[in-house]
């Protein structure tokens, strides 16, 4: 074990220590045996309790607080894994041996460079966009080069030689156009699409595609970030993690072992969650032999919104509405007579607390208490009081527990990351699991087709108008 990061692995075993003495691990039988097709099932509205098919990905079981992964207790595979690995374990459904790690973890150095999705990226104004708007642009933009093309030169981009950051040092032809924003000159290829949209995902290098997803996007999140402060995008840094490139190419700065560690473990916490909204959607694209890159596309806009992985900067945002801990209890009143939904509160699955959670609230109570950041800390303290209002009043009522969005922020705030990028940062780990969730379910693939029940008039006339 590194010595800068035990004292984090014994957090998280103390939090899945506590877990456990808290809750049980406990299979729930109807969502965790084979399906007998066509099955029964009660369905709730937004298909609430509906089964859509069978999965190997992961298990979450809400009444207990339980998260696996392929078999993997989420505190082991936080404790003692990194996010490659995990990643490995999502697609492949096995964790690597070490020699499929040192092969997997050079794809990911080779596919973090995007130097034609940059080039396209920047084109546009990155700098005044959403951000998640951004990161689906870059998505499709991934897909411009992957796809369209001629089935005899598929291939992958080989690592370039890196360019320095420093604007004065890039080769002529890469010189930006125009003064205000950087637009480049880039060769016109033409490109071919493929007769079917769908071979390319179905072919042999589906795999690769989704390994160049899991890579390229954090590069595409790391360009935002840099473009947003005013900076010019870094090239990511071959000896460093997944999670560690993340970090340097937002931040520009090379993280410290104990950050990269705890930013590893975010990405691990963020990295699949059963049938979610942006799961779900990200495979009804797919599903229809649409394309992986346009698949995970529609998994980053399904996220976005405020009731699933927008919520993370929208906790952050709350937490400095409230102002500090002695304002919590007058402001958390208002907020329930208003009937308005805490952010990083509730979830459509768990009714116990989020087992992401436990892992989160003591590595941002490390993070921001060490040094008593001075941003962060004072967020730390409110949302500490707050929990403890939350789960004594809407925990005992309505089983509305803390979720992993209510810590994430203050972890990425101290980390020197803005608000806006925290919805990226989950996306960015969460195209593993949509990935193998895609991959998975294209096996058997059925089109999603669910009914609504009509239930308006049927005899209208349009000369009563
Ligand atoms: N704040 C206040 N009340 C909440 C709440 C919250 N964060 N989450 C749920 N509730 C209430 C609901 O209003 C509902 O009340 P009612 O019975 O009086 O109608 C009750 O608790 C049960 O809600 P539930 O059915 O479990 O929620 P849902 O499945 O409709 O919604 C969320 C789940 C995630 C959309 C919801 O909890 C929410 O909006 N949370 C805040 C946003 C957030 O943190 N999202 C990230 C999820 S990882």
């Amino acid at each position: 074990m590194h010595e800068d990061t035990k004292e984090i692995t014994e957090l998280i075993l103390e939090a899945a220590d506590k877990a456990r003495k808290e809750t049980s691990a406990e299979p729930e039988p109807t969502l965790t045996r084979p399906v007998d097709w066509p099955t029964q099932c009660t369905v709730g509205p937004g298909l609430e309790g509906a089964i859509a098919c069978e999965t190997k990905v992961g298990y979450v079981n809400g009444t207990r607080g339980w998260l696996i992964y392929s078999g993997y207790d989420i505190f082991d595979l936080c404790a003692h894994s990194t996010f490659e690995e995990v990643s490995f374990l999502l697609l492949h459904g096995r964790l690597p041996t070490d020699s499929q790690l040192k092969t997997f973890k050079k794809k990911l150095a080779r596919y973090r460079h995007i130097p034609e999705t940059k080039r396209l990226l920047l084109g546009f104004p990155v700098e005044e966009m959403n951000t998640m708007a951004a990161l689906r642009l870059g998505i499709n933009l991934m897909r411009q080069t992957q796809t369209y093309r001629d089935r005899k030169e598929v291939s992958f981009p080989d690592i370039p030689e890196p360019i320095s950051s420093d604007e004065d040092s890039i080769p002529m032809e890469t010189v930006p156009m125009g003064e205000d924003r950087a637009i480049y000159e880039f060769p016109r290829r033409v490109y071919k699409r493929p007769e079917e949209v769908s071979s390319d995902l179905l072919g042999s290098e589906e795999v690769e595609s989704c390994y160049h997803l899991v890579a390229g996007s954090a590069s595409i999140a790391g360009t935002i970030a840099r473009v947003r402060q005013g900076h010019w995008p870094l090239e990511p840094e071959p000896e460093l993690s997944h999670a560690g490139n993340l970090l340097y190419m937002m931040t520009g700065r090379k993280p410290t072992a104990e950050e990269e560690r705890i930013m590893d473990v975010a990405l691990i916490l963020h990295a699949d969650h059963g049938m979610n909204a942006s799961a779900f959607a990200a495979m009804v694209v797919a599903s229809t032999l649409s394309d992986i890159y346009f698949s995970v596309g529609a998994g980053v806009a399904a996220l976005n919104g405020p009731l699933h992985g927008g919520a993370n900067e929208r906790a952050l945002y709350m937490l400095e509405e409230i102002g500090g801990p002695r304002n919590v209890k007058a402001w958390y009143k208002k907020a329930r007579a208003q009937k308005r939904k805490i952010m990083g509160f509730g979830h459509r699955v768990y009714r116990a607390y989020d087992p992401r959670a436990r892992v989160l609230a003591p590595l941002a109570e490390h993070l921001v208490g060490k040094n008593k950041n001075k941003k962060a800390w004072p967020l730390f303290r409110t949302v500490q009081v707050l929990e403890n209002e939350v789960i004594s009043t809407l925990g005992k009522e309505k089983g509305v527990f803390p979720n992993v969005d209510l810590y994430s922020g203050i972890v990425y705030s101290a980390m020197g990351i803005p608000p806006e990028l925290f919805t990226p940062i989950f996306a960015v780990s969460r195209v593993s699991g949509w990935t193998a969730r895609i991959l998975e379910y294209l096996k058997n693939n059925r089109i999603f087709r669910p009914r609504a029940v009509y239930v308006g008039p049927f005899d209208r006339k349009l000369a009563e108008r």
